[in-house]
């Protein structure tokens, strides 16, 4: 450990020399490199036998229940859960304070995967829902019945307040259940999580096993019943592994996880919009085509200009792969998308992009580097006031461990960076105002380790940067 210490030591001499004597203030002199070094300990799956993956008791009970926004305007949810033993009911039974007993009906839909066959996978859309209302819910209607609630957003409109929950990259590792804990702990009280892909990692097992999907969707019930995660694929969806004859890709994760993508005129659940309270959130697909005249690329040109940031001001981008990455580990992978993508995203005032894939946690300066035209030679990031700050937030603690090593010196675009697990979130307090905190496992459940006061880009396009100069 004091090895390493002198060693980070020397290489920040060595960052600050090169920002002395170098003209290149733009490649070098960068932000923060956090000075906690990590022993890179194995970040290791919690047993099948673990608490987190319990079965609940009963016949055929319901279980993995989890539910995400199932329209644009957040009016409906989809609830879904699997049950074993047989198909069992489709039927969720809900209520409120307000209103009296309403049933909805949804579908059973079955998979296999090599040898793996799943259980009976239900979804479940309940529509017409009243905004900001405490719901009550109950499935596995005719055998063990389960009941649970959730909260509607508050009606879409400029200033409402709203606390969204980043979360990337989790898998089910003890290190994954630090993080969830310190999420449901965090005094800031997220009311719905952005997950920017990367769920359960089963493809890591021999055959993808796809019992790692089930126990993961039982590990992540307890807050994923209550409150809705916005779904981004990540590579760990994809899935595909010819060897085993499976061609098909995201097959587990189409099968498991449904997301409202034809409400926003989507053709395709891995890019899609919603709208919630004062927010746009705009999902894309690192792993599906994007170059021009694609599908997602045609949708996401006429997407961008239904924003009215009059009526949600803040625009907001989840993907899983970084456009913008310091560290070394999948260094960028995501360059094609940017160079396709961020000229829209800085025409349009995109406020933040969340991404994961890195498993360490970045924050970026507001850039952009768009002026390259081939010949141009003008292919650094420069500071810009119109681009997004682009959030990576791939700490959720799977089991491939933490990425450590960094590119040095760490480039001015970088504000802040550090190899730990964590979670953030994204407090919306009104069409100017956002308090964003970064949290990692290590510290108290109320500590924001990185943290910064977003300044909307449309309603208040101030300078928000938290660097010195
Ligand atoms: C699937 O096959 C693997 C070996 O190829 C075996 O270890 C496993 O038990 C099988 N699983 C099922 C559900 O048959
Ligand atoms: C996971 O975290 C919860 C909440 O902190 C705790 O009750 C449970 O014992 C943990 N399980 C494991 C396997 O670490
Ligand atoms: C944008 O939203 C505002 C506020 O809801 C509304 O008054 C206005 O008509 C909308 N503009 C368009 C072009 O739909
Ligand atoms: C660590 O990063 C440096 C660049 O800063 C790179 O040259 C080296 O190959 C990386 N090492 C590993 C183990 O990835
Ligand atoms: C918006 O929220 C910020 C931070 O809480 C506050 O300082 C500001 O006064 C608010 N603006 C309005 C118009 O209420
Ligand atoms: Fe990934």
């Amino acid at each position: 450990m004091a090895k390493m210490g002198t060693s980070s030591r020397v290489a920040a001499a060595i960052v600050v020399v090169l920002g002395l004597v170098s003209s290149l203030a733009v490649v070098c002199n960068g932000g923060k490199t956090s000075s906690f070094v990590r022993k890179v300990e194995k970040t290791v799956d919690m047993p099948l036998d673990s608490d987190v993956f319990k079965v609940p008791p009963g016949y055929n009970a319901p279980q993995q229940v989890h539910i995400t926004q199932g329209d644009q305007l957040g009016k409906a949810v989809i609830v879904s859960w699997v049950t074993v033993e047989e198909p069992g009911s489709n039927t969720v039974l809900y209520w409120s304070a307000y209103s009296k007993k309403q049933k909805s009906e949804g579908k059973v839909t079955t998979y296999k995967f090599y040898n793996y066959t799943s259980g009976y996978i239900h979804h479940t859309t309940i529509r017409n829902l009243k905004f900001n209302t405490k719901y009550y819910y109950v499935v596995g209607i005719g055998h063990t019945e389960r009941q649970f609630w959730f909260i509607t957003p508050p009606e879409v409109g400029p200033d409402v307040p709203y606390t969204f929950g980043l979360i990337g990259d989790l898998g089910q590792s003890f290190d994954s259940n630090k993080t969830l804990t310190h999420y449901e702990l965090n005094p800031q009280k997220g009311q719905a999580v952005l997950f920017v892909g990367d769920l359960s990692y089963a493809d890591n097992y021999p055959n993808h096993d796809n019992v790692r999907w089930d126990t993961w969707g039982r590990f992540t019930e307890r807050s994923v019943a209550y409150q809705p995660w916005i779904w981004t694929a990540g590579n760990h969806e994809i899935d595909f592994a010819p060897e085993i004859g499976e061609t098909k890709p995201f097959k587990p994760y189409t099968h498991r996880y449904h997301v409202p993508y034809k409400a926003s005129g989507s053709t395709a659940p891995f890019w899609y919009s919603i709208k919630r309270a004062s927010a746009y959130i705009i999902v894309l697909s690192s792993y599906s085509a994007y170059g021009k005249y694609t599908p997602q690329y045609k949708w996401l040109e006429q997407e961008l200009p239904k924003v009215n940031r009059s009526e949600t001001p803040w625009l907001i981008v989840l993907m899983h792969s970084p456009w913008y990455n310091s560290y070394t580990t999948h260094y960028m992978e995501g360059e094609t998308m940017r160079v396709m993508y961020e000229p829209l995203f800085v025409k349009y005032k995109v406020d933040v992009v969340f991404a994961g894939h890195v498993h360490a946690y970045e924050r970026s300066e507001r850039i952009s580097n768009v002026a390259y035209n081939i010949v141009n030679g003008i292919c650094i990031p420069v500071k810009d006031q119109s681009a997004p700050v682009y959030i990576t937030i791939g700490d959720g603690g799977n089991l491939e461990g933490l990425a450590t090593n960094m590119t040095e010196p760490q480039p001015a675009y970088s504000a802040y960076r550090e190899a730990s697990f964590g979670h953030a979130t994204f407090d919306i307090k009104n069409r100017t105002h956002a308090y964003y905190g970064w949290h990692r496992n290590q510290d108290g459940y109320a500590v924001t380790a990185d943290s910064m006061w977003f300044f909307n880009r449309y309603h208040h396009p101030v300078d928000d940067s938290t660097s010195a100069q």
